[in-house]
């Protein structure tokens, strides 16, 4: 079973109160949501396999560790997802950038991919998906469907906020895929959106509310 990792730093939960906050403008809403998912993605990539090598230092030759192995892509899930780029590119440099787009089907209420344009070595990456808000999880079990079906074998969850529907609907159908967040709330609203969560991510991010 993927695990669940909350990461509670003081830090990061201290910038997510700040998110929760109605009177947070965009260019603040903005630069945290960044923040956070810089701080959240130092969780998430704890576990990168590192080699040792020599690195010779003015005083003498050091055996030293570097990171090696398997290379990251990051997928935002648009158009939120977006919004977490900026923070985890800052950690990982050299990682590329998948984008995928879904909408929910207004009559079937199933997701729908409407976009999806991933790195051509797709398949040879580990995919770290972002995206803030983890609700009823629709989106992401796509987007890792998606992933899966492009031979990615190693995929990792990130959001800000998740909903315990939005953790169980990844567990069920991608069990293996483990889960970062900031923080777990209660649950959803009719129109699924968490509460008490942030309000509509997208909307506070790119300012179009
Ligand atoms: N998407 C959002 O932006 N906010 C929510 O609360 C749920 C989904």
């Amino acid at each position: 079973m993927g695990e669940l990792h909350i990461i509670d730093h003081p830090l990061v939960q201290h910038k997510i109160s700040l998110l929760r906050d109605k009177n947070t403008g965009t260019k603040e809403f903005r630069e945290l949501v960044s923040e956070i998912a810089m701080f959240i993605c130092y969780e998430a990539t704890r576990d990168l396999p590192l080699k040792e090598i020599e690195m010779e230092t003015p005083l003498a030759v050091a055996k030293t560790k570097i990171i090696s192995g398997r290379k990251l892509a990051f997928i935002p899930i648009l158009r939120a997802g977006l919004g977490m780029i900026d923070g985890v590119t800052t950690l990982v440099p050299a990682a590329k950038i998948g984008h995928i787009g879904i909408f929910r089907d207004p009559n079937s209420k199933v997701p729908v991919k409407y976009y999806s344009k991933m790195p051509e070595d797709i398949a040879e990456r580990d995919a770290i998906i972002v995206d803030p808000m983890l609700a009823t999880g629709n989106s992401a079990v796509a987007a890792i469907t998606e992933l899966k079906s492009l031979g990615v074998k190693h995929i990792k969850f990130m959001c800000i906020i998740c909903s315990p529907q939005g953790v169980e609907a990844i567990r069920t159908a991608h069990p293996d895929v483990e889960i970062y967040t900031g923080v777990m709330d209660k649950g959803l609203n009719e129109d699924h959106y968490i509460i008490p969560g942030v309000g509509d991510a997208g909307d506070r991010i790119f300012g179009t509310k």
